[in-house]
Formats: structure tokens, sequence, C-alpha cells
């Protein structure tokens, strides 16, 4: 494994039909040629996720964004226009360029425009190399299957670091921004229907569409298991009225607590982050996850942030994370 803080060789190795680790703002991706059936079997061997799991394509803009799309709505460009490129993924019918191999034999693809730096360079790289303006990464977090996604270079090699072979890449972007994965956008029907919350929130598609967004879709999202972003340490969401109750008559050094910097750490308890908002909150959230079975703690205490703009998805993963275990 080639660990490189340059994008052109994460686009040679990917190009090659080898494993490229690429950054996003959201979290790390295990990527691979998106129309290479064997890098992506490979994709799937990694993480030990069931084939079954369609993946996410990432591309360069909106318009390879319809290449790989038929039937696109249009409340899905107006999405498009407004939060790509960013933490979001559209779900639409699928094209003739998106294979079963890649959507989990569905019958619709997820499509996003990542915006982090050194993930755009990569994917105009590969675009060059390949002389294909719309050509995809495939990418699910690159952590094992139901684990907690990596928002580090450090937390992929750790995750997955053994698994990767030779000519794989680690395309190390620095830490994540938002921390969590992107919001995810069913598009197949009349309306936008939410299957997995993230940065980009029910009112920001909502205002952006002029519709009502729903949340009865059929559409299969294995970020939307029950347990799933689970550490070993078991996780439980308190309010802090309790905190006192629940640490009462504990070992000293053997919970950790994940709370918004007002909120004070008692006696006996490991601070895992105290970040200052909900933004910080998200960034701080899978690598306190992390830490905590570092440090081979026996249980984390999460006061949430408020149910509002991303801590949504704070709440949504810290739900998941806590039925894990
Ligand atoms: O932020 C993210 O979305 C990150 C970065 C790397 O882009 N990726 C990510 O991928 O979270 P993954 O595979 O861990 O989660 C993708 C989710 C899964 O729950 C999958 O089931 C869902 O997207 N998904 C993919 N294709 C789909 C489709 N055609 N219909 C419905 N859900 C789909
Ligand atoms: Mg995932």
């Amino acid at each position: 494994m080639i660990t490189t803080t340059d994008p052109r060789v994460a686009a040679v190795a990917i190009a090659g039909g080898h494993l490229a680790a690429v950054p996003t703002e959201t979290v790390y991706g295990l990527g691979a040629l998106a129309s290479d059936a064997r890098a992506v079997a490979r994709i799937y061997a990694v993480k030990g996720r069931p084939a079954d799991h369609p993946l996410i394509v990432h591309v360069a803009d909106a318009v390879a964004f319809g290449s790989w799309g038929v039937r696109i709505p249009a409340y899905a460009h107006a999405l498009a226009a407004a939060f790509w490129p960013g933490p979001m993924t559209l779900v639409v019918p699928r094209s003739e360029r998106a294979k079963d191999f890649v959507t989990g034999g569905q019958d619709s693809i997820a499509i996003r425009v990542p915006s982090h730096f050194e993930m755009r360079a990569l994917l105009h790289e590969l675009a060059e190399l390949t002389k294909d303006p719309a050509i995809g990464i495939a990418a699910p977090s690159a952590n094992r299957f139901g684990r907690v996604s990596p928002t580090s270079a450090a937390h992929v090699i750790d995750e997955i670091g053994e698994l990767l072979q030779g000519d794989d890449v680690v395309l190390d972007g620095g830490d994540c921004e938002v921390g969590v994965e992107s919001t995810i956008i069913d598009c197949t029907g009349p309306n936008p229907k939410m299957l997995r919350p993230g940065a980009i929130t029910i009112e920001d598609v909502e205002s952006a569409t002029g519709l009502k967004v729903t949340h009865d879709s059929t559409v299969r999202a294995s970020g939307t298991l029950n347990s799933h972003y689970s550490p070993n340490a078991t996780v439980q969401l308190i309010a802090e009225a309790n905190i006192a109750f629940e640490i009462e008559g504990a070992a000293q050094g053997v919970i950790g607590l994940l709370a918004l910097a007002e909120i004070s750490t008692p006696s006996g308890v490991v601070r895992l982050a105290a970040p200052r908002n909900t933004e910080e909150y998200a960034r701080a959230l899978y690598a306190s996850l992390r830490e905590a079975d570092a440090l081979k703690l026996e249980a984390v205490l999460a006061v949430p942030p408020e149910a509002t703009g991303v801590g949504v998805a704070v709440i949504d993963r810290l739900i998941r994370a806590a039925a894990g275990a």
C-alpha cells in the first residue's frame, strides 16, 4: 500500500484497476473505478460487505451525473445545482453505464459530486487519464462493514490497511470537514425522499426544490440498518441531567463522555471530545468512538447536540451506534 498526498498517484492506481482510499468532505471512501467489475469486487471483499448493498459513485460534476442516471426529475437537477459539489448523494434510475456490480442489482444508482479539494483533483486527473469526463469512482465509506466510518487517513490505515495490496493507495487529504456521511435523497419518485440524514437537511432540500420531503422510500440503504457505525464500547445516549446517575458505581476510567464543551466532565470519566457546537460535534463523533475503543473503554455516554442542521445526522448515527454491540 502506498500513502500519498498527491491525487495523481491515486488516479493512476484507480485507472490501473487498484483500490484507493480517498478523502471526501464527509468521511473517507474506499474507491475503485466504477466501471471495473474486478476492482469493485475487491471493495466488497476488503469491506466485508454483502454484495447486494449498492455503492455510491462519485463523479466530477452534474453533467457526469446525467450520464449515470436516466429520467432524472427536475427537482433532482435543482438539488444538484444547489448543493453540488457537496455532502449530498442523489439516487436516480440508472443508465446503461451503471452495472449490477455497482448497484447491487437495483435499477437505481446513487451519485455524488464531492467538494473535497484533493478528491476533485483526483476525479479530474482520472477523467484525463481515461479520456472519459463522466468517469466515476465507486466508494463506500472505508470501514469494515457495520463499523465506524474513518474521518482521517490514519483511521483508514487502522481499519483496512492490512487488507490493502502493494499497488493500492491511501490518499491523505487531512481530516474530514463534515465528519458524517452524505445526505442521501431518493429521487426516483415524484417527491424527494430522505434515505439518510447528513449535513444537507430536510429544510435545505425543501427550500431548494419547493417540494415536501417524505420518508417512505422502499429503496434499500445499508447505512440505514438499525445497527451500524458501532464501536466495541457500548454507546448510550443520555440527557445531561442523568450523567451522574449513569456513572454511579462505575470503575474509574472505563466510561467515556462525548458532549458539548459547556457540559463538564465528572471525575473518573474519560472526556472523549468537547465540541463547541453541532458542526464540531459531527467532526469529532467518529474519532471519539474510535478513541473509546483504543482506550478499551466499556461504554460511551453521549449527550447529543440539538436536532438542528447536521445535529439530526449526529443523533441518527448515535442511535445506530447505540443499537450495535
Ligand atoms: O458521504 C458518503 O456518502 C460516503 C463518502 C465516501 O462519499 N460514502 C458512504 O458510502 O457513506 P456507504 O457505501 O458507506 O453508504 C452508501 C449508502 C448505503 O447505505 C447504500 O445502501 C446507499 O448509500 N445506496 C447506494 N446506492 C443506492 C441506491 N441505488 N439506492 C439506495 N441506496 C443506495
Ligand atoms: Mg458506510
